[in-house]
This record gives structure tokens, C-alpha cells and sequence, in this order.
């Protein structure tokens, strides 16, 4: 097994990416979309992931989510290894215990807001836990809002709605692709500050995917992907900070 310096560290992983590959297409069309990327995901931890375009973010995050099949390596959620998994597992393992938060806020349009919170729970044929649930919705601000649907919302108000579903069953680990991409600073800032309150007071894991450093620092580690490698990470990091070591990237990416 292939260690480096961003794997192994003390505290429980949520979920781990071990010399992990992504392959897309053959021959001259070949992209290595991941090229042996090896990372943990600790618990009660917010991770934050950042790099170029085309650098491998979505990638990542979708495999190591079980949205996506890999090329080589391993993924373990939790104690459970990706590639033991059927298919009708692998889902049930995305239904119970991951939450998913993406740019486009994949509501579903015909149900209220309160529908869509607890939509993937019904579908698991699971009961909301109700105190954790008002919990949640007191504090993504929707109390008032639940039995709108998401045309008659703010695009804010939806993305909440969005946390307050990935929130609402407990998940182990909760990704978000790019979850402020399409919301103004203002926005932005509060469904970062539900996020970052979901790790601090609720012991929730958070992974991020954000080209935003105000959004990376937020969190509590920023890793960084070039052509799908790990190529640094910062730990505590503050927006300036993040900013500059992304400056350092171009200007070498400009030299070499
Ligand atoms: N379905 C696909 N088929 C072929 N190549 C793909 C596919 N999806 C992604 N890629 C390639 O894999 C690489 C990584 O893509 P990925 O979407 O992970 O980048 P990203 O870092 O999320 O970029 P962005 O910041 O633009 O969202 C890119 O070169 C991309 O063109
Ligand atoms: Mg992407």
C-alpha cells in the first residue's frame, strides 16, 4: 500500500481514497482524469478541494462518493470497501450514508420544500428523526418556507433546502460539488456558515469541491489537485493564504 503524507492520521476516517485512478477513454483520446491519488477523510473534519480546471475535483469526489466507477485503486467508506459492493448495494450504501449538495441545486420541482428535505429518507423507508429535523431546518433558516416549492424559492432558499436534505438523515459524510458555485457571496457565505456549523456543533464530515478561497476557508484543510494528483495541502487555511499558494500554482504552471 502506497502512504503519503495526506493519508494516515490519527482520528477515525470517514472515507479514504488509497492509490486511486480514473482512466477515461483509450488510445490518443486517453485522459488520466486521477493518477494514484491517495487521501483520508476524517471525521468531524471540512475538507475543502481545490484546483484548475480539468485538474481531477469532480472526479474525486465522485468516486470516492460511489457516484462513479474507478480505475484502479481503492475507496472505503467508513469500513466498507467500494469494490465489494453490487450495484443495489453501492446505492443503499449512497442512500444511508452519504449526503450530496451540488451547484445546480437538484430539487425535485413538483414537492415542498419539507418533501424534498426528507425525500431521500422516505425513499429509504426511513423515519426522520423529528427533533433533529427542526434542528436542521431551524438552522438553515426555513421554517417559515417548508410548504413552498422550489420554483417560489430564492436560489439561497433552494441550496438550503439542498443542505437541510443532506443534513437531515445524519449521513457519515456529506460532498458538495461547487454547493456556493451558483449562489451570490451573500448566499454563499450563509450555506458555508451551515456547513461549517454542521462540523463544529453536529460533528458532521464535510468534503468540498470550490474554486472560491473565501469558500475553501472555511475549512478545516484545503487539498490540492494538478493533473489529478494530490500536489499540496494546507491546513487551518485563510482565503490570502489560499490565494497565494493558488498564485504559486499558475506562475509555475507558467514557467514549466
Ligand atoms: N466523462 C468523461 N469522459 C472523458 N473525460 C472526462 C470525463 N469527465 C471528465 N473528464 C476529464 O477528466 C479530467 C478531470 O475532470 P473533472 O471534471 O474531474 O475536473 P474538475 O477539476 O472538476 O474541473 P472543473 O473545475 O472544471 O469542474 C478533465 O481533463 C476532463 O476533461
Ligand atoms: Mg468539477
Amino acid at each position: 500500500m502506497t502512504t503519503t503524507p495526506y493519508a494516515a492520521r490519527t482520528t477515525a476516517v470517514a472515507a479514504r481514497a488509497t492509490d486511486l485512478s480514473k482512466v477515461y477513454g483509450q488510445g490518443e483520446t486517453q485522459v488520466v482524469a486521477l493518477d494514484h491519488v491517495s487521501v483520508d477523510f476524517r471525521q468531524g473534519e471540512f475538507t475543502a478541494i481545490m484546483g484548475p480546471s480539468g485538474s481531477g475535483k469532480s472526479t474525486l469526489m465522485h468516486c470516492v462518493a460511489g457516484l462513479d466507477s474507478f480505475s484502479g485503486g481503492s475507496v472505503r467508506i467508513g469500513e466498507t470497501e467500494l469494490s465489494t459492493l453490487k450495484d443495489k448495494q453501492l446505492t443503499k450504501l449512497r442512500r444511508d450514508k452519504i449526503g450530496f449538495i451540488f451547484q445546480a441545486f437538484n430539487l425535485l420541482p413538483t414537492l415542498t420544500a419539507l418533501e424534498n428535505i426528507t425525500l431521500p429518507m422516505d425513499i429509504a423507508g426511513r423515519k426522520p428523526d423529528k427533533q433533529w429535523l427542526e434542528q436542521v431546518i431551524s438552522m438553515v433558516g426555513l421554517a417559515g418556507r417548508l410548504s413552498h416549492r422550489p420554483t417560489e424559492l430564492s436560489g439561497g432558499q433552494q441550496q438550503r433546502v439542498a443542505v437541510a436534505r443532506a443534513l437531515a438523515s445524519q449521513p457519515d459524510i456529506i460532498f458538495g460539488d461547487e454547493p456556493t458555485g451558483n449562489l451570490d457571496s451573500r448566499s454563499g457565505a450563509e450555506v458555508l456558515g451551515f456547513l461549517r456549523n454542521s462540523v463544529r456543533e453536529l460533528g458532521q464530515t464535510v468534503v468540498m469541491v470550490t474554486h472560491d478561497p473565501v469558500a475553501a476557508a472555511y475549512a478545516d484543510r484545503v487539498i490540492f489537485l494538478a493533473d489529478g494528483r494530490i500536489v499540496d495541502e494546507m491546513l487551518s487555511p485563510t482565503a490570502d493564504g489560499v490565494l497565494d499558494r493558488m498564485k504559486d500554482f499558475d506562475a509555475k504552471g507558467r514557467t514549466s
